[in-house]
Order: structure tokens, then C-alpha cells, then sequence
């Protein structure tokens, strides 16, 4: 994880050496460590100024400053989430935290395809668990929407319990819950997004949710690898309840797009920009089946890119590989470009810009 906005970090002699082609040299974990660190040292850059009125944004009853989100799997452990949001992302993401702690995969677990600017992981919820992490967010102000993202040991004798577990930790303090069935790191984890388990997953998460002083809204997120059938039975499953939206997508388990590169034969998750067109192209399929607010994620990499989720149906978005690559501007030069894609169509609000392509979208192979 490389933040190419460090500047402050210029003037502390100890850090200074953390430019961001020092942080693409380095063994990526360590890289991320390295930044997650200097976040938490306060080293960060914070934004200036309110964010522009076109990028306010409601999605499923959050009030966003901006539409755009630090994705899951940066902030695993909830240690940063005030110094993202002072950054300028309009909601941060943490997780994904499982009931109790665990050490994830061995290592080395995390690669950069460079030549695409691809990464794959196979990180397996490496995560300090939910006691830990819920104390750390009690404790902290977090001035965007903070969504925690729940998941399921590895070794469980029940995954659907985990969930359920997660939702009664988290609803009181999370602004939103994210229900993760679709990392491919976790034997069987992907499996909850066939129809009769999605029912019985959503029922229990959803029951608890009803018990819990606060509604907290619930997302759930799915993968990228699933064909148009998989969608329609998952978009049946939730109409059925009252879920309230969805987040496409997760990494996948597909290597076409980087076929015969660098790291491509390592197992685990792609993301970052070779996982765009894909993810774009499903979110746009479950826009045509939904009407639910979806958050666009995977392989956003530029402000056009960021442009063409809300196209394709996103209502808001979040991403994460591509600040390894491009640099923390990238955040500021996203916003930047969408509000100008707004006021350049004539329009007031970036929600009029949602769905604007869908059709163009789902139709791409
Ligand atoms: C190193 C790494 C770890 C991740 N860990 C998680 C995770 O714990 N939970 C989750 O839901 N998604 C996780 N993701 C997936 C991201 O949230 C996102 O869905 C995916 O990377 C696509 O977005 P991007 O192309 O902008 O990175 C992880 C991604 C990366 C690169």
C-alpha cells in the first residue's frame, strides 16, 4: 500500500525514506505495514475544504460527504479509520473481522502484477478478531461512514453463527455492516452465495439485525466470478428480504486478464485495474436485476474509471489496489473529476449520473 501524498512524512528524517517508489520496492505486506503506520503516527496528509456539493451523496439512509470509499482489506484491523476518513474518503471500510483473532495464510501472501497494475492476495482474514477490533472503534470519532466488514473463521464449525456473531458485535458502533461471502482465500466461503445457503445466511444476519437498538444498514458483498444465473438467484434471495444494497465486487479468481504475467500463476484474489472491466460488467448485470443502492468496487484506477461505475449503476464506490500504484492524489483527483463530469453534463448531484450506461455495461463479454 503506497501513498504517494506523504509529503508531511518529508519531514520526519525516521520516515523519510517512505516515498512511494521506496514503497514499490519494498515486499509489498511490508510496504502496507510501513503505511499503516505512518497513518497511525498522524503522518498523513488530511484534506483541506469541504468536499465539492455535487459529490453529497444519500445511500441507504448514510449521509456521504463524497461517494467514494476506502475498500475492505486496507484497515483490517480498524487502526486508522479517523486518519482515512481526514484524508477525504467519504466512507471507510474496515475488516474484514472474524470472531476470534486469526494469523491468515503464510507468508509471502500478497503480490504486485505490476506490468497490469494488478495485485493478487491470498491474505485468508488475517485479523485480530472481533474483542480487539470493537475496542479500538469505540474508541475513535470517525468523521465519514465507518462500515465494518464481517466474516467467518476459518475454522468454524459454523459460518452462518460467525455472521450472526458479527452483526450483534457491530451494529451498535459501525455506521454500516458489509456481509462478506465472496473472498476466495477462505475454503467453502463462496459457497454461501448459492440460493438455499444466501436464505438461510441472510435470514440469521437479518434477524439479528432486527434485535439491535440501532437498524445499522446491511450490505452484502459478492464476487466477480459469477455467471448471469448465479445473479438472478441471488437477486431473488434478496428481494425477499430487507437487505439494504449490495457491494460488487470482491477480487477474482480469474487470471485472463493477466495471462502470462509477473505473479500470475500465484494463488489467491486479483484486483486493481485488470479487475475493472469485469467487476463494471457485473455490477451492471445486478443493476438490471435491483433496485437496491450497490457500491461499484474493483480495479477503479483513474477519475474516468471512477466515472464509469456510477455509469454502469453504481451509487457510490470504493477502492483500494490502485492507491498502491497511483498514489493518495488519486483519491483527490477522483472527487475532483466527478464533480466536473457532473457540472460538465449539466447536472447538479452525481446521482444523476447512476446508471446512465447500465445497459452498454451488462452487454460486454
Ligand atoms: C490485500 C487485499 C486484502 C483484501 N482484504 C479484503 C477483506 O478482508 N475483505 C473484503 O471484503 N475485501 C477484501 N479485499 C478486496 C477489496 O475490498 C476490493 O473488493 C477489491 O480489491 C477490488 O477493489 P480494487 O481493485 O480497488 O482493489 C482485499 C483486497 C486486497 C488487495
Amino acid at each position: 500500500m503506497i501513498f504517494s501524498a506523504l509529503s508531511p512524512l518529508l519531514r520526519v528524517p525516521l520516515l523519510a525514506s517512505l516515498t512511494r517508489d521506496s514503497l514499490l520496492r519494498m515486499d509489498p505486506e511490508t510496504a502496507h505495514g510501513a503505511t499503516i503506520n505512518a497513518l497511525r503516527l498522524g503522518l498523513a496528509p488530511q484534506q483541506d475544504g469541504p468536499d465539492a456539493p455535487e459529490l453529497k451523496t444519500s445511500i441507504a439512509g448514510l449521509e456521504l460527504s463524497n461517494p467514494v470509499g476506502m475498500a475492505a482489506g486496507f484497515d483490517k484491523n480498524g487502526e486508522v479509520p479517523r486518519a482515512l476518513a481526514l484524508m477525504g474518503f467519504g466512507m471507510v471500510e474496515i475488516g474484514t473481522v472474524t470472531p476470534r483473532p486469526q494469523s491468515g495464510n503464510p507468508k509471502p501472501r500478497l503480490f504486485r502484477v505490476a506490468a497490469a497494475e494488478g495485485v493478487i492476495n491470498r491474505m485468508g482474514f488475517n485479523n485480530d478478531g472481533h474483542d480487539d477490533v470493537f475496542r479500538r472503534l469505540n474508541d475513535v470519532r470517525v468523521p465519514a461512514a465507518l462500515g465494518v466488514n464481517i466474516g467467518a473463521n476459518k475454522d468454524t464449525a459454523d459460518f452462518i453463527s460467525d455472521y450472526a456473531r458479527g452483526v450483534a458485535r457491530f451494529a451498535r458502533i459501525a455506521d454500516y455492516l458489509t456481509v462478506n461471502i465472496s473472498s476466495p482465500n477462505t475454503p467453502g466461503l463462496r459457497d454461501l452465495q448459492q440460493s438455499e445457503a444466501l436464505k438461510r445466511l441472510l435470514q440469521a444476519v437479518l434477524t439479528v439485525r432486527s434485535k439491535s437498538p440501532v437498524r445499522v444498514p446491511v450490505f452484502l458483498k459478492i464476487a466477480p466470478d459469477l455467471d448471469e444465473a448465479a445473479l438472478d438467484s441471488i437477486a431473488a434471495v434478496i428481494a425477499a428480504t430487507d437487505l439494504d444494497g449490495l457491494i460488487v465486487s470482491n477480487t477474482t479468481i480469474s487470471r485472463d486478464p493477466i495471462a502470462g504475467m509477473e505473479n500470475a500463476a500465484e494463488m489467491g484474489g486479483l484486483s486493481g485495474k485488470p479487475l475493472f472491466d469485469l467487476a463494471t460488467i457485473r455490477l451492471a448485470q445486478m443493476r438490471q436485476r435491483t433496485s437496491l443502492p450497490i457500491i461499484g468496487v474493483g480495479g477503479i484506477h483513474s477519475p474516468q474509471s471512477a466515472l464509469e461505475k456510477f455509469e454502469a449503476g453504481a451509487n457510490a464506490i470504493q477502492l483500494y489496489s490502485a492507491l498502491v500504484f497511483g498514489g493518495l492524489d488519486l483519491l483527490d483527483r477522483i472527487k475532483r473529476g466527478l464533480a466536473a463530469a457532473v457540472r460538465a453534463q449539466g447536472k447538479r448531484n452525481i446521482s444523476e449520473l447512476v446508471g446512465t450506461r447500465t445497459a452498454d455495461w451488462a452487454s460486454r463479454k
